[in-house]
């Protein structure tokens, strides 16, 4: 594929990567494509700035746009890594096919991305726990206000130098099971990554908010009772030894830190169990000292321990507020291989040259 690049005249102040929370800065660059007449055209690194769009952007009136999330690591020796870019790539052209949206193949997609980290790696922070938090994402262009698939897109990728999701870092967090609204359904959106689900969990963020929890568990659409996905990330629990995480069956994000994990947890010979698991099984497990770990996986929050969990009337603490063996274990291994501190045996990541 080829890229045009379009130098800024002055780069942007940099941020204090000490103090970087997630997704605030931008880096200097962007990179854009457009998609009209069938074809994808114009491949360009410019500097970033605000996009120009007609009001009546298809995007903005029926949410046709999907996108992704994935980060650039810096190692010790200063060497740049990509973990699993290519799922990210299959997954967007999957969620891409759910919204009638046009693909890009794999190989231009891991390039697009490769070009901007290359051009912006002194925007990579290279502190454990900090990296390039990348953010590509497809919309729908065409102007025109009646329902039907776009004729014209914008595929776009942004980056930002960023920290752990949530402020406390490896701190667990408190998590309110939502009973009253749902996320997904089978045969709907849950499985792919678009905006839209975002938009829709919101009202129950703001209630978990409210309540003082950090965030929301999904229960299952129809009858409410299994235990699905955390707002952010896919979520798993260690019960009697087990891990339990829900499986794919259509309603929840197929994440690559999930998928990771689940590697992982077989490699170390820790049982998991890919099954619905009930809401009531859990919090009695929970009450009856059986459920041990809590945490939640996902490229933002990497692994995130739960610490607390409140389902209508019942609040139970988990762990005693502090992170398990297990999640520790998963921690040390994720993230010493995505910041190139182990030797990556499942060949995972991706050196950018
Ligand atoms: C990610 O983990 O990359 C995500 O896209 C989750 C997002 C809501 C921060």
């Amino acid at each position: 594929m080829e890229i045009r690049f379009e130098k800024r005249a002055v780069l942007k102040e940099k941020p204090d990567f000490e103090h970087l929370g997630f997704g605030k800065y931008f880096t200097d660059y962007m990179f854009v494509m457009n998609y009209d007449d069938h074809h994808w055209h114009d491949a360009r690194i410019i500097p970033y700035a605000p996009i120009h769009m007609d009001p009546a952007s298809m995007v903005l009136h029926y949410a046709q746009e999907t996108f992704e999330g994935l980060k650039a690591y810096k190692t010790s020796q200063g060497e740049i890594l990509l973990f699993r870019p290519e799922m990210n790539a299959r997954r967007m052209m999957n969620s891409n096919q759910r919204l009638c949206m046009p693909l890009i193949p794999e190989k231009d997609f891991v390039e697009a991305i490769e070009a901007l980290v290359r051009i912006e790696k002194d925007w990579i922070p290279s502190k454990k726990g900090t990296s390039l938090y990348i953010r590509p994402f497809m919309f729908a262009s065409e102007a025109g206000v009646g329902v039907h698939a776009s004729e014209s897109y914008q595929f776009v990728i942004i980056a930002s130098p960023s920290a752990s999701y949530y402020k406390n870092g490896l701190e667990p967090v408190k998590i309110y099971v939502e009973d009253e609204y749902v996320r997904a359904v089978i045969g709907g959106t849950g499985n792919v990554k678009c905006g839209g689900n975002y938009a829709s969990s919101i009202i129950a963020q703001s209630k978990a908010k409210k309540l003082g929890y950090d965030q929301v568990l999904w229960l299952d659409g129809i009858e409410r009772k299994y235990v699905e996905e955390v707002g952010t990330m896919n979520v798993m629990f260690v019960i009697d030894g087990s891990v339990y995480t829900a499986p794919l069956t259509g309603s929840i994000l197929p994440g690559v830190t999930r998928d990771s994990i689940l590697h992982i947890l077989k490699d170390q010979h820790i049982e998991v169990k890919e099954e619905k698991l009930d809401i009531d099984f859990l919090m009695e497990a929970a009450q009856e000292g059986r459920l041990s770990e809590a945490f939640g996986c996902g490229t933002a929050a990497l692994i995130t321990p739960i610490g607390e969990l409140l389902y209508k009337d019942q609040n139970v603490i988990i762990n005693d507020h502090k992170i398990g063996q297990i999640t520790h274990l998963l921690y040390d291994t994720l993230s010493s291989i995505q910041w190139g501190e182990a030797e990556d045996i499942y060949g995972w990541t991706r050196r950018v040259k």
